[in-house]
């Protein structure tokens, strides 16, 4: 489970070696600290003209008390910034660079035409030696399918083919992403610009994240779970413990299931984090009313998070029926029988968020996964199917799709294919179970307002099915 070339390369001795050598050079990601600011560095802001997102911007860099600095191609950053009371000022002297950057934001609102994207060129090719390692890329844009003109849904559809090449060729830990802003979810730009800018998102790079209207919940920044009770699933080991101690963390009480064979390190997890043990299969015909009964016992839950699952992997002709349904019992049956038990029960409280865990298994497919794909793209089928009934209800579902994660799971799998899956990826290294924790804790907490029926692969940008 330890990445012993990745531990080499950084180091002194392996990092000259393998530089010499011209070997790949992963970089060690910077990883979230309660000691250290959300951002460490300055965001360097740009914008196409007509960008319509200024405004919202400079309001979320405020709160995330982010300095920013004033691409030459945008002196009114600085007013529009010192106006919210956010450090800044202008980035180099004339057009000539100035100091390496944490992060770059180009708010690219304003692309109404495809003829226009050269200030886009214009600005990365001259800023983005400039990142520092583990720098950001952000891009913000309008959703294509609510353009007034043809030549604008080009413009602006264009962006995503941009950003995730440019987080192709970010090195040193960098990442890239483009979030869709629809017209009214401007107020939830600073939550997600929260996740985005942050260490939280390490492992996640080359994607692109709708944000929809919906009202903020009021959250304390440092603790946006605390009052919250959320159930995880599988949380006996894996990624399923990162995500329970991760919201416990943000504040939130745990409800830790795993199966009963697991009860020992599913107690010790369950005292460590001050939260809930509960011994149960997730297949158990009664393991919906179970639920719904321990929900309704504590006036309701505010989360579900479907972290259990399984492989039975065997080519399709070698693969037997019996493998076959556990597999879709487990990763998809389950999830949608006990959300759709907690709902009818009314078990999930106002503002609810749940979260299915998918896999790029389910997106790229996988040979000898033929089960595990069906199940996880039906993960992602459930959740965007439900996302639009449950807005207006205001709860969200989302999924999280891993790609390669340092677990007992993928610890199972031949070492040649094993180094294979781990390097296959714009970050050169496999993912850890705190990265995915933290897009579930960041998706299933207020924060993520306006973000529904989403599927945010956690993945280092990996080249299968991307
Ligand atoms: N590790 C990866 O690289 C990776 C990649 C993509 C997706 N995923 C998904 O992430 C999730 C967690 O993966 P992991 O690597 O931590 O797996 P893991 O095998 O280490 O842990 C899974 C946990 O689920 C529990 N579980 C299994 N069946 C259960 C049942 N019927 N009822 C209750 N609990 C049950 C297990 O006891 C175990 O504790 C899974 O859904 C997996 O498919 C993992």
């Amino acid at each position: 489970m330890s990445d012993a070339y990745l531990s080499f390369a950084n180091s002194p001795f392996g990092g000259a070696l393998t530089r010499s050598l011209g070997l790949p050079q992963p970089r060690a990601l910077e990883r979230f600290s309660s000691h250290r600011p959300v951002l460490r560095g300055e965001v360097l802001v740009g914008a196409s003209p007509g960008a319509q997102l200024l405004p919202s911007l400079s309001q979320s860099l405020a709160e995330l008390e982010a300095p920013s600095l004033a691409h030459h191609s945008l002196p009114e950053w600085i007013t529009l910034a010192q106006q919210q009371g956010v450090m800044s000022g202008r980035w180099g002297v004339g057009e000539a660079p100035g100091a390496k950057v944490k992060a770059l934001v180009f708010d690219a609102t304003g692309l109404s035409d495809p003829l226009q994207s050269e200030t886009l060129h214009a600005f990365f090719q001259h800023t983005l030696p400039h990142l520092l390692p583990c720098g950001r890329v952000i891009v913000l844009a309008r959703p294509p399918e609510q353009a007034a003109t043809l030549a604008q849904a080009v413009a602006q559809r264009a962006l995503e083919g941009f950003v995730r090449a440019v987080a192709k060729e970010l090195r040193q830990g960098a990442t890239a992403q483009l979030l869709w802003v629809e017209e009214g979810a401007e107020a939830n730009l600073g939550g997600a610009l929260g996740f985005f800018l942050s260490p939280r998102s390490a492992y996640v790079s080359g994607q692109s994240l709708r944000l929809q209207p919906a009202s903020l919940p009021p959250h304390a920044p440092t603790q946006p779970l605390a009052g919250r009770q959320i159930l995880v699933t599988g949380a006996a080991r894996g990624i399923g413990v990162a995500v329970a101690e991760t919201l416990a963390r943000d504040g939130a009480r745990v409800i830790a299931l795993d199966v009963p064979s697991a009860q020992e390190p599913l107690q010790a997890l369950a005292k460590r984090i001050g939260g809930q043990a509960l011994a149960l299969d997730i297949t158990d015909p009664e393991a919906p009313t179970t639920l719904v009964r321990a929900a309704l016992a504590e006036g309701g839950w505010d989360g579900l998070v479907h972290n259990a699952g399984i492989t039975r992997d065997r080519s399709l002709a070698r693969m037997p029926a019996h493998q076959w349904a556990l597999v879709q019992a487990i990763n998809l049956q389950a999830p949608i029988t006990i959300t759709q038990a907690m709902q009818e029960a009314q078990a999930l409280r106002k503002g609810a968020r749940v979260v299915g865990v998918s896999s790029i298994s389910g997106i790229a497919g996988n040979r000898g996964q033929t089960n595990y794909g069906y199940s996880k793209a039906g993960v992602i089928g459930w959740v965007q199917a439900l996302a639009p009934q449950w807005q207006t209800q205001a709860l969200a579902i989302n999924a999280v799709a891993p790609g390669f994660i340092e677990t007992q799971m993928t610890a199972a799998i031949p070492l040649a294919i094993r180094e294979a899956g781990r390097r296959m990826n714009s970050l050169g290294q496999g993912g850890l179970p705190v990265d995915v924790a933290e897009a579930i804790a960041w998706l299933v907490g207020p924060q993520a307002a306006g973000v529904n029926g989403q599927v945010l692969r956690v993945c280092g940008q990996n080249w299968l099915g991307a």
